[in-house]
């Protein structure tokens, strides 16, 4: 049968106990690790896409795509709070609706992590040629700051060179054992945190600030159409990514103090705060210097990052145009004549993306680890490394693969991309704690969803409808890993399972023991 391979839930939680981990971290530390995960390059750079597929809609989408995650975030914290091992949605599947699911969501979640994490790097790309390099007055020629298929491939560019470089460097730091600690992490939250709110400041209060640059409010209307992804809820679709990352906070439930009451608060409080901040920060820049999208002849936005919209940008009265830019935030500032504070913003953004990187490429590795644990993918790719105690080579196998993604592909198509992954993932997360509620009603819960049958099926239309409002080409490539992915499930991983042939681990530390726990092999 294909859906009677479910991992003992017991056995899961052995892990978490054997491991116990000491509970040291209050709501507050989740709080700022869920902070300094998600702020990144969504507001910092998608905020020009966004603004090209909704205007001021913009605002609309950030509430949209910020509500979709929180009821996300409390499926999550009730499950990560009872099965508070690695592996996040990948585990938490497994132990509910079964290997075939769980490899389903792993296998989107390895895609997920590995192309958000190219998505930051050019991210960080635009910004480090743009403040950094141009501060310098070093001006990178197009062929090598922008892959082929950035600008519509219409100005010339054939690599993103600094995006594969800092992809490369984040690699090798992993491969030699960098973990981010709680102190960077609040240094990189505190800088990120103080260059948007001077941002929000300096525009809400600038002379140039007019509501008549919100009019029209809906240029596009709520939905664009389908497959266009433009609109407020095509606009949330992509924007969804700025709050990507929030999962992380998920897998330290079992080091938290009173994870009943912290972990919830810290999920959700990350969320709240980021959702009220990128909305204050797209009401700054489109009351600064506007922010309506550059229509085709039909009235419809022109696609982020077509030739058309490159053409356009090119032209002259396009030049100072939000949408057109790849720093959008220092460009709004130097706009309003505050060069230094734009130049900030972007040292800002060039400073704390790459732990953004750094954390998505983890999170990738982890879950690719696990699934080798467990055997649905091969062992030696996972092996640790003997001095670094690393699993050195997927993450190399994986740094390249981002590199390589980084260096040719432009940042909107990739975190379009990303983000069908994510809410295949959520929506299978909140399937797995309305079926754990069902066939394990009396297990201990630590934090229960309050009205979960509506919060879970809230979850499940929220992705359903994000993902359906994806640009046509973003929503057809889940699809087509997915039969990737399905190939190798059949043609190596159902064979090779360890649960398949009647072991399970349950350790998921990267340098643990292995404990095996035989149970009877399911029958086939
Ligand atoms: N949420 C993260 C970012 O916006 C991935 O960069």
């Amino acid at each position: 049968m294909l859906l009677d391979r479910v991992k003992p839930l017991d056995a899961i939680l052995a892990t978490a106990e054997r491991k116990s981990l000491k509970r040291t971290l209050g709501w507050f530390q989740l709080t700022l690790m869920g902070i300094g995960c998600v702020i990144g390059t969504g507001i910092f750079v998608l905020t020009a896409v966004g603004a090209q597929k909704a205007g001021p809609g913009l605002m609309i989408a950030f509430a949209i795509a910020g509500a979709v995650c929180i009821v996300a975030a409390l499926c999550y914290a009730e499950i990560a709070a009872m099965i508070p091992v690695a592996g996040s949605a990948y585990t938490y599947s497994y132990a509910t609706i079964g290997e075939f699911f769980a490899w389903t969501v792993g296998w989107a979640l390895i895609m997920e992590y590995a192309i958000a994490a190219s998505a930051v790097s050019v991210g960080w790309s635009g910004y480090f040629s743009g403040t950094v390099l141009g501060g310098l007055g070093i001006d990178l020629p197009t062929w090598l700051s922008a892959g082929p298929l950035a600008f519509g491939g219409v100005e010339g560019g054939l690599i993103n060179l600094p995006a594969l470089v800092i992809a490369l460097l984040v690699t090798f730091l992993l491969v030699i054992g960098t973990s981010e600690s709680a102190k960077v992490n609040a240094v990189l939250v505190a800088i990120k945190v103080v260059a948007l709110t001077a941002f929000v400041a300096l525009t809400l209060t600038s002379s140039q600030f007019d509501a008549e640059k919100f009019n029209p409010f809906l240029p596009a209307g709520i939905f664009g159409g389908w497959g266009t992804g433009v609109g407020a809820v095509g606009a949330a679709a992509t924007m969804f990514f700025a709050y990507v990352g929030f999962d992380a906070v998920s897998t330290a439930a079992e080091e938290t103090k009173n994870p009943q009451r912290n972990v919830p608060i810290g999920l959700v409080g990350s969320l709240l705060f980021c959702t009220v901040f990128y909305i204050l920060v797209a009401a700054g820049a489109i009351g600064a210097i506007g922010g309506q999208p550059i229509m085709d002849a039909m009235g419809l936005p022109l696609e982020a990052g077509s030739p058309e919209l490159a053409r356009q940008c090119a032209m002259p009265q396009y030049a100072d145009a939000l949408v057109c830019s790849n720093e959008p935030l220092a460009h709004v500032l130097k706009m309003l004549g505050f060069t230094g504070f734009g130049n900030a913003i972007g040292l800002a953004a060039f400073l704390a993306l790459p732990s953004v990187i750094l954390v998505l490429i983890f999170g990738q590795t982890r879950i690719f680890f696990v699934m080798s644990r467990d055997g649905l993918l091969p062992e030696r790719l996972s092996r640790v490394h003997p001095k670094f105690q690393t699993p050195h080579v997927v993450t190399i196998i994986t740094g390249l693969a981002v590199a390589v993604a980084a260096a040719f592909f432009p940042v909107g198509q990739l975190a379009d991309i990303s983000n069908a992954g994510t809410l295949y993932a959520f929506m299978m997360v909140a399937i797995a704690v309305m079926v754990l509620r069902v066939k394990d009603p009396s297990r201990r819960r630590h934090f229960k969803v309050p009205g979960v049958w509506i919060i879970a099926p809230l979850t499940i239309i929220g992705c359903v409808l994000l993902f359906f409002n994806l640009p046509s080409a973003a929503m057809l490539f889940l699809p087509g890993w997915g039969v990737l992915g399905l190939l190798v499930y059949f043609g190596y991983s159902r064979r090779q399972s360890h649960l398949g042939r009647g072991i399970v681990e349950v350790v998921d530390d990267v340098a643990g023991e292995e404990l095996q726990v035989p149970i009877h092999p399911p029958a086939e």
